[in-house]
C-alpha cells in the first residue's frame, strides 16, 4: 500500500505539474471559484467536491477557509488516498471525508451548502451519464447553493475549436520540450475524451435543476459555470 500510494504520490506530483501546462489559468481559476463560493455560503459551509481526486480544492479551499468542511468524492481510491494525504500535511485532515464512488454511488445523510466539479465531466461518457451526475448533485444540494463546474467542451466540428486546440497545443510547445509530433499525439487522445458544446453543458445544468446558470471561465479547450441549485 505504501509503495502504492509513494507511486501515487509521484502521480500526483506529475498531476500538479502537467494540469497547469494543460490549464496554464488553473490557479486562477481555484481563485474565481474560492470567490463565488465565499460569496455565496455561510462561515461554516459543507462544500461536497466531486471529483476530489488529488486534493487540490480540498487544500486550497480548506486552508485558506478554516470554518469550512469537506466531502470529496471519487472513484479512484488512489487518487483519494493522495487528497487525504495532502489534507493531514496542512493539518485539515479533521474537516475533510473522503468518499470512493461517482456521486451516484454515495449516500450522504447531510445536504451541502456548496459543490464543486472540475475537470471531471469530460471524462463522463454519455449525455444521459453527465445530466445523471448533475442532477444527482443538484439532490445533494440545499436549495439555493453555489455550484461550479469546469469541463473540456466544444463542438470538435466546429472551426473554433480546431482554433483552440491549435492553442492549446502551442501552449505545450512554448512550455515544455515535447515535439510538434508529441503534441499530435495527445491531440488525438484529447480528442477521444466526450466533448459537448456550451450551449448543451448549459440545458443539462438547467434540466438537472440548476438557475442563474452563467459561464465565467474559458481558457483553449475549457470552459467553467457558475449556477445555483433552484430554491
Ligand atoms: C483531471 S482530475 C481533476 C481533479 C481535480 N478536480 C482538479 O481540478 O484538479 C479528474 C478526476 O475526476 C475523477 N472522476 C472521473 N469520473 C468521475 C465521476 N463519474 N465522478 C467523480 N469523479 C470522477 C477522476 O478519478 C479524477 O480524479
Amino acid at each position: 500500500m505504501k509503495d502504492d500510494l509513494e507511486f501515487d504520490m509521484e502521480m500526483a506530483r506529475e498531476y500538479d505539474k502537467g494540469i497547469r501546462r494543460a490549464l496554464p489559468t488553473y490557479d486562477a481559476l481555484f481563485r474565481m471559484v474560492q470567490s463565488f463560493l465565499r460569496a455565496n455560503v455561510e462561515d461554516s459551509a459543507n462544500v461536497l467536491v466531486i471529483g476530489a481526486g488529488g486534493g487540490n480544492e480540498i487544500v486550497t479551499f480548506g486552508t485558506a477557509n478554516p470554518t469550512w468542511t469537506f466531502s470529496g468524492v471519487d472513484p479512484s481510491e488512489a487518487m483519494l488516498e493522495v487528497a487525504l494525504q495532502k489534507a493531514k500535511n496542512e493539518g485539515i485532515e479533521e474537516r475533510v471525508s473522503i468518499h470512493i464512488g461517482t456521486i451516484e454511488e454515495i449516500e450522504f445523510n447531510e445536504t451541502f451548502d456548496a459543490a464543486t466539479c472540475l475537470l471531471v465531466l469530460h471524462f463522463v461518457e454519455t449525455i444521459e451519464e453527465k445530466l445523471s451526475l448533475l442532477k444527482t448533485v443538484r439532490e445533494r444540494l440545499k436549495p439555493g447553493s453555489p455550484f461550479v463546474l469546469v469541463s473540456m467542451f466544444g463542438d470538435q466540428s466546429h472551426p473554433e475549436f480546431d482554433e483552440r486546440m491549435n492553442l492549446w497545443k502551442s501552449i505545450w510547445l512554448d512550455l515544455t520540450d515535447l515535439t510538434q509530433e508529441d503534441v499530435e499525439a495527445m491531440e488525438e487522445s484529447v480528442r477521444e475524451l466526450s466533448f459537448i458544446p456550451a450551449s448543451q453543458i448549459e440545458e443539462l445544468l438547467q434540466q438537472a435543476g440548476f438557475e442563474r446558470v452563467t459561464q465565467f471561465f474559458s481558457t483553449t479547450l475549457f470552459g467553467g459555470w457558475i449556477a445555483h441549485s433552484k430554491k
